[in-house]
């Protein structure tokens, strides 16, 4: 199959809305990370983003919808706490997981008898699903176990020959998904950190909400798991990656004993003058969403490198370097040197 990779214009818009209607799988861009779309009630074309990605047909999908009539088509049932979340954060970055509706193709779901939705803030999407005029299943549009893609080339470079076209709706402005929260027990539980931080969903909710266990430590195989993406690893460049917790000067002195030709640092803005070996920087130290917008870029680019051996300096855990320490324990396969 030919893929195209095409600018967001009203024309092509038009022809991705077709492609989408007739049951194919186009690249979309979203504000947090480019999707694979596809009708999110019919279950053949949903079946065709699993194969394109190669992802576990137990990992359930998320529904993205452009408006608020449009997500009774997709929830059986509207949580109070959805639509305070709604109205502080849609369009935007969260996804809220509720009782499935009817009309989504349970393998959209993976089975289960819940949903995650959100409306996306990027216009390519909400008018894309506007004209399409049905909720559309994403995932991630990265292959299955790589970094989430936060341009159109890196979608073409993972999906070429594979699906029909990409919508190049340029860089990803947030660089990291959605937050994704459970709202289907009395306590919302967060189940993968983004953007929409734990101190935004509580200030709007007035209330706590639990943190699911798998956010910053590996499960064992024998705990229950709430979502099934906490389960896998993720967002792994080819090279292996160990994130060094400590202090700059630590990280260049264990940089020093430890590198070779192969070896790259993963390190902030402006430290590269003090690390003795080969750097790539991903964002600002002090500056969270610098980091979400440049790390999976900078995942990718050390596979462009050639690296092999990463070390990475360790972000905070809080707000949203809570997200981007999310993904990058992941993306060490939980390796952590404390120094
Ligand atoms: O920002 C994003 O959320 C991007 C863009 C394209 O919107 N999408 C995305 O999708 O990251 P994906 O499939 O890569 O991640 C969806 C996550 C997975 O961890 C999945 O297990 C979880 O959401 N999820 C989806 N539906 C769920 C459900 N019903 N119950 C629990 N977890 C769910
Ligand atoms: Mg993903």
């Amino acid at each position: 199959m030919k893929t195209l990779l095409l600018s967001a214009d009203i024309e092509n818009l038009s022809l991705a809305s077709k492609l989408l209607s007739e049951g194919e799988v186009v690249g979309i861009p979203t504000e947090t990370v480019y999707g694979l779309g596809a009708d999110a009630r019919n279950g053949s074309a949903v079946e065709k983003i699993f194969l394109a990605k190669g992802r576990p047909q137990d990992n359930p999908l998320i529904c993205h919808i452009s408006s608020m009539e449009m997500l009774s088509d997709v929830v059986s049932k509207i949580p109070e706490d959805a639509l305070l979340l709604a109205k502080a954060f849609w369009p935007g970055p969260l996804t809220m997981v509720m009782p499935k509706g009817e009309k989504i193709s349970p393998i959209t779901c993976a089975g289960l008898d819940s949903v995650g939705v959100r409306m996306p803030s990027h216009p390519v999407a909400l008018s894309l699903i506007e004209k399409c005029g049905f909720p559309l299943a994403a995932p991630s549009a990265n292959i299955s176990g790589k970094p989430s893609p936060t341009t159109a080339l890196d979608v073409f470079e993972d999906m070429q020959g594979k699906i029909p076209m990409v919508l190049d709706g340029g860089i990803c402005d947030k660089g990291v998904e959605s937050t994704v929260l459970s709202l289907l027990g009395e306590t919302p539980v967060l189940l993968r950190p983004g953007f929409v931080t734990v101190e935004d969903i509580q200030g709007v909710l007035g209330k706590e909400i639990q943190i699911s266990q798998g956010i910053v430590n590996e499960l064992s195989s024998s705990e229950p798991v709430r979502s099934p993406g906490l389960k896998y690893k993720h967002y792994s460049p080819d090279a292996d990656i160990f994130i060094l917790d400590g202090c700059l000067e630590d990280f260049a002195n264990y940089v020093a004993k430890n590198s070779d030709q192969f070896t790259y640092a993963l390190c902030f803005e402006g430290e590269e003058e003090k690390i003795p070996c080969k750097c790539l920087s991903y964002g600002k130290k002090e500056d969270d969403s610098t980091q979400a917008k440049k790390l999976f870029s900078a995942l990718r680019e050390l596979d462009k490198l050639g690296a092999k051996k990463v070390f990475a300096r360790c972000p905070d855990k809080e707000g949203i370097s809570l997200a981007v320490y999310n993904r990058l324990i992941r993306a060490a396969g939980f390796k952590i040197i404390k120094l």
